[in-house]
């Protein structure tokens, strides 16, 4: 039996004793969260700022949110939304602490599991461990509305596991040729483990509409001749300074700065019908587990 998933979630690092879930309980703690995985492909194109952003949007319309950081290794999303976890899901997967015991309220009433700087177990884990992993995670799909997967670049198994489980992804792209190709990738590899995925796309870091345009007219005119299938577009986030300076202060833009254009832009992507149309038929860790097998 794993030692970190239900014994723990049983004993008394529990997360019931601190999660929102429990806090609020009721009659929609029994319905199960929507997933929503947030991927690109190429390393530093937006990711974590949007999740991190997002998460605290829908915490504030009243939804419990759970960001899970699964840069496993190299998560940096504690740090965007300036909470100092004690555990992670290093801890998670050694069996430490259980999942619901790792989450940690952040701004907004939002929780974050993070994902463990620098620990080699985490770069790299086997599919017995993502196995182990997602067994773990699994009781809090009953805890919260809404979990968002915040991915770390490249397609590690892990994240076509994810792929392979998910109704609704959201790719964050930039508009440069790299992201494009990379973005493309990895749409093309969920589109392969998972033929009934529907992807939403956002072009981070746009100078400007006709740019962000003109790289979605790009992507969508390969991804409609080569798969014969293409994302829907969710928006645009423009090249904001406010973002470095949200930053540099751990305080997520729409809380820090929420009139700057950035934070206006990642509030359009907020509405994504996407993320309210997440189809629920079962666990989604289960559905990742059986991905692994
Ligand atoms: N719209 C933007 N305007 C200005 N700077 C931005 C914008 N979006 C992101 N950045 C900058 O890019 C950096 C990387 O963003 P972020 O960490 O969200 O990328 P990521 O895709 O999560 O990266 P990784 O692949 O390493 O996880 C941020 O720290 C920020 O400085
Ligand atoms: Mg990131």
């Amino acid at each position: 039996m794993f030692k970190g998933g239900w014994d723990l979630f049983r004993g008394s690092r529990t997360a019931t004793a601190r999660g929102a879930g429990a806090e609020r309980g009721g009659a929609k703690a029994r319905s199960r969260a929507r997933v929503v995985c947030v991927a690109s492909g190429k390393g530093g194109t937006g990711k974590s700022i949007v999740t991190s952003n997002l998460a605290v949007l829908r915490a504030q319309a009243g939804e419990r949110v759970l960001l899970v950081d699964f840069d496993a290794g190299m998560a940096n999303a504690h740090l965007l939304l300036g909470v100092q976890p004690r555990f992670d899901l290093g801890h998670v997967l050694e069996g430490e602490v259980s999942a619901a015991y790792a989450a940690v309220p952040g701004p907004a009433g939002m929780h974050l599991i993070a994902g463990g700087v620098g620990r080699a177990a985490l770069l790299n884990p086997t599919p017995r461990e993502l196995e182990r992993l997602f067994a773990a995670l699994a009781p809090l799909e009953e805890q919260f509305d809404l979990i968002l997967v915040d991915h770390g670049a490249g397609l590690s198994y892990a994240t076509l596991a994810h792929m392979a489980a998910a109704t609704n992804v959201l790719l964050v792209t930039t508009h440069e040729v790299t992201a494009l190709s990379d973005a493309y990738a990895l749409y093309k590899q969920a589109t392969l483990v998972n033929p009934s995925i529907h992807a939403g796309m956002v072009f981070n870091r746009a100078p400007d509409e006709a740019t962000a345009l003109a790289a979605w007219a790009r992507f969508q005119g390969a991804a409609t001749k080569f798969l014969s299938r293409t994302p829907e577009l969710v928006g645009w986030v423009p090249q904001d300074d406010a973002i470095g300076r949200s930053v540099q202060a751990r305080t997520p833009i729409v809380l820090g700065e929420p009139r700057s254009a950035a934070a206006a832009a990642i509030a359009r992507v907020a509405a994504w019908p996407g993320i309210d149309a997440v189809r629920a038929h079962g666990s989604f860790y289960e559905a990742a587990r059986r991905a692994l097998r």
